[in-house]
């Protein structure tokens, strides 16, 4: 059989290469492998995954379409666009375990802002825009925060694609919004917020003739399960503790949770590591649903200097519950101060990352603080954005604070006596 797309409490099921995005009965859809099948061409075990040389129409590619039969089996390799996304570091660093109190042999921090445009997106982005090419659309479309905007941008450019972004005016990051412009995307800045950007986006799929490529898109939650199967690959399918990581719109933790259901269910792990996110305080409808035993979810106008998870209605909600289900999760939530000091301590450690990024190693700071997190357990967190995507906050941080990382640059004349008194 065929891969299928199945909506995600009824099962209806509905064919692949059906643009739709929700079933009739409005649920969420999810991707839906025939593994007994793939199993019979491929053997789908540690030792074939650790083993493999992958390629992508000549070029060498690991990452994403190392797990190509578990990502879109069905697509020919000559449809695949790709820009080589995935294989990103998985860091492990002692200045940043020691602030946390962890093992820095069971410490580590995978990088995705590594990736081409500079986050995690452009794993999910791979996948969903393969597919929107191959189902024949023309233009391409999203709300967003910023790294989604600028990775369909790069996407859309490469896959020759009308693209088109709808942002939150003043709420993106000018690291993200120079993407946009600079691939030539058509950018509309919004009169509103994220939430209102991902009405609109799913108000006007029709009348926009877009598809769209927010993480409502079942395709890119496929590409995005990636970062769980290759943090497990690279650490030789040894399962840690923890995964920790920033939640927004929730499709990071929608994927993630599928990826390891579905290693489990292939055998691949023989069990599922906790998943841990950590939402900003000021945006944090998911922790609030969480401290309510999942009763439902109350969606609230977010704020946050993390802008890239400001957001007070994710629409992966349902699936992000069963994700925690599956995994035994838990959800945390930071302050703005607790995420800049978790800032500057990645920052200065020489690996750095965007602020909603770096909610990941506060929430660990403060799990481990309250015991959830034992000190001695092997933690994964996320890094899930490039530090030079929000040079203003860094600038900010620098200039204006008096902690003890603060770094600001000071001005001398132009001679050489004048900077040996600056640095005696
Ligand atoms: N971290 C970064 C850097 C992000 O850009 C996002 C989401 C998240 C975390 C949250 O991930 O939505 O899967 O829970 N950014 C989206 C965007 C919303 O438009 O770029 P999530």
């Amino acid at each position: 059989m065929k891969s299928i797309l199945k909506s995600i409490s009824s099962g209806i099921e509905y064919p692949l290469d059906e643009v739709r995005f929700t079933s009739d009965n409005g649920e969420l859809l999810d991707v839906i492998h025939d593994f007994d099948a793939l199993k019979k061409k491929y053997p789908l075990t540690r030792e074939y995954f650790l083993s493999k040389r992958s390629s992508i129409n000549g070029q060498p590619s690991g990452g994403v379409w190392h797990f190509k039969e578990l990502v879109l089996p069905d697509i020919a390799e000559s449809e695949i666009v790709s820009k080589q996304e995935g294989n990103t570091r998985l860091y492990r660093t002692k200045k940043i375990s020691s602030w946390l109190g962890l093992n820095k042999e069971k410490f580590f921090l995978k990088h995705e802002g590594e990736n081409p445009t500079g986050s995690f997106k452009d794993r999910g982005m791979t996948a969903a825009i393969t597919m929107a090419k191959h189902l024949k659309q023309k233009a391409v479309t999203c709300a967003s925060t910023g790294n989604t905007s600028a990775s369909l941008a790069a996407y859309a450019s490469e896959a020759e694609l009308t693209g088109i972004v709808l942002i939150p005016k003043g709420n993106v990051a000018v690291g993200k919004i120079s993407q946009a412009l600079a691939y030539g995307t058509k950018t509309l800045v919004v009169n509103g917020d994220f939430d209102d950007c991902m009405r609109l986006i799913r108000e006007a799929q029709e009348t926009l003739s877009a598809y769209p490529l927010n993480s409502i898109n079942p395709f890119r939650l496929e590409g995005q399960k990636t970062i769980m199967w290759e943090i497990l690959q690279q650490r030789n399918w040894q399962v840690p503790d923890w995964i920790v990581f920033p939640g927004g719109n929730l499709g990071n933790t929608s994927a993630f949770g599928k990826a390891l259901h579905e290693a489990h269910q292939l055998g691949l792990i023989d069990r599922l590591p906790r998943l841990a996110v950590i939402q900003a305080e000021g945006a944090s409808p998911f922790y609030k649903a969480y401290k309510n035993n999942f009763s439902g979810l109350k969606t609230e106008k977010a704020e946050t200097i993390a802008t890239a998870i400001k957001i007070g209605d994710p629409v992966n909600y349902t699936k992000a519950v069963r994700a925690l289900k599956w995994t035994n999760g838990i959800v945390e939530s930071v302050t703005d101060e607790e995420i800049l000091e978790a800032k500057a301590n990645v920052d200065a450690a020489g690996i750095g990352a965007e602020p909603a990024s770096c909610a990941t190693v506060a929430g660990i700071k403060k799990l481990i603080a309250s015991g959830e997190i034992k000190t001695n357990e092997t933690v994964v967190g996320i890094l899930t954005g490039n530090i030079l995507k929000d040079p203003q906050v860094i600038v900010d941080y620098h200039f204006n604070r008096k902690t003890a990382l603060a770094n600001p640059p000071h001005d001398v004349e132009a001679s050489i006596e004048e900077i040996k008194k600056y640095l005696s």
